[in-house]
């Protein structure tokens, strides 16, 4: 077992989700690398705090230089605000070392350019978090697409629905306001969780329409005050791609007003001859459409089937915590060059591609047109 020593800058919700992962590393079998939690840099004193519990995790600071400047760290995952990508990617780069970023990869699509232009110029290994494609129904969708069996693909759909939006009173965060979030609001926020397994299968929409819809345009700061709220909150991207030479319809969607849904990842692929619907809001539930004399709609209860083998038994359900594992354990694993053909995390051309048809589809809601890519 090969130890890659891990910092993290940005200890918030994610930082801390990356670490849990990295203390049940025990769960993987026949895993030739371990991530070991070297360092945590957070502008909050608290949650570096909350670090002090990681045995080995010596390296807590609120500047962030200083952990770059720490010779013993070969990657490090950053999760902080949208705004703050750019700057941050480019030092992690500029200091030796390797990239897990978070999602969307830069505030805008000409930010993504620039750090996909640094990575270029750097040489260092870079991969963007999407995690919701390694649960086992993701993983089996992309195989059943990209082994043909479908037939003629006929429709796509991808998408993330949550509802942590519709609360009036719920404090804003800086996910709320675009000078943080970007233009983009909730296609920044949830685009790529809709986007990495389409645009992995080479399903880049060629045009789109887009539909956004703000929230609350006011809510409580959570300092007594009241916060303007200027992001989009809902989107629907109703795109064509081109798929065997046909034109077929894919719909991207991501909202964060969509009632009864919490952190819900879904892809139904429609074929002539087969299809596949996925939902995370029922880990364990594979539907595959057959068609033959009759045609029907099979159900399997796959388990805990994930790429990455663990000592969890197959009967179980997978869940969040365990498909950052599994995330993990690509980018990991890829960086050694050890993936082989098994699904990898979103690379920097993804992200582009993904912020691509962000900013077609601002441009198509603005102008109420269809817009190229
Ligand atoms: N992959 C996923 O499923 C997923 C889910 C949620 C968020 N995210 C992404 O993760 C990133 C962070 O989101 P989050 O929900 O963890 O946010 P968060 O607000 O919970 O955490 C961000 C942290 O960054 C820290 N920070 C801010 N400026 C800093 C600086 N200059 N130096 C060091 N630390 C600084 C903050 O103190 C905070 O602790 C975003 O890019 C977001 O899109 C990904």
């Amino acid at each position: 077992m090969k130890d890659i020593n891990v910092g993290i800058i940005g200890g918030g919700l994610m930082g801390r989700e990356m670490a849990s992962a990295f203390a049940r590393w025990c769960a993987l079998q026949d895993m030739p690398v371990r991530p070991v939690l070297k360092g945590v840099a957070d502008l909050n004193s608290d949650t570096l705090s909350w670090f002090k519990q990681i045995p080995g995790c010596d390296l807590l600071v609120e500047d962030y230089h200083k952990l770059l400047a720490d010779p013993a760290i070969d990657v490090v995952y950053v999760a902080v605000p949208h705004n703050l990508h750019e700057t941050i990617y480019l030092d992690v780069l500029a200091s030796g070392k390797d990239l897990f970023a978070e999602k969307p990869f830069g505030i805008d699509l000409a930010s993504a350019h620039r750090i996909a232009e640094a990575v270029r110029k750097s040489e260092r290994f870079t991969r963007c978090s999407s995690e919701m494609p390694f649960f086992p129904g993701g993983q089996r969708a992309f195989e059943l697409a990209r082994n043909g069996s479908l037939g003629r693909i006929l429709e796509v759909v991808s998408g993330f629905h949550h509802s942590s939006d519709l609360d009036p009173i719920k404090a804003a965060n800086w996910k709320r306001l675009s000078k943080t979030c970007g233009a983009g609001g909730v296609l920044n926020d949830l685009g790529m969780h809709a986007c990495h397994l389409p645009l992995r299968l080479g399903w880049k929409p060629s045009r789109v329409f887009g539909q956004l819809q703000r929230g609350y345009a006011q809510r409580p700061d959570g300092r007594g005050g009241i916060a303007e709220c200027d992001t989009w909150d809902n989107a629907l991207i109703h795109g064509w791609t081109e798929i065997a030479e046909e034109e077929v319809p894919i719909r991207l969607e991501m909202k964060r007003l969509a009632p009864g849904e919490t952190n819900t990842w879904f892809i139904e692929i429609l074929g002539t001859d087969g299809g596949v619907r996925f939902t995370t809001a029922e880990p364990k539930t594979l539907w595959q459409f057959e068609r033959a004399a009759e045609q029907w709609w099979k159900r399997t209860s796959l388990g805990f089937t994930t790429t990455f083998k663990t000592v969890t038994g197959g009967i179980f359900e997978p869940g969040f915590p365990d498909v950052i594992q599994q995330m993990w354990a690509a980018y990991l694993l890829e960086r050694e060059g050890l993936l082989g053909d098994r699904f990898g995390c979103a690379t920097p051309a993804e992200a582009i591609a993904s912020h691509e048809i962000f900013a077609a589809t601002l441009a198509s809601h603005e102008s109420q047109q269809i817009v190229s890519l």
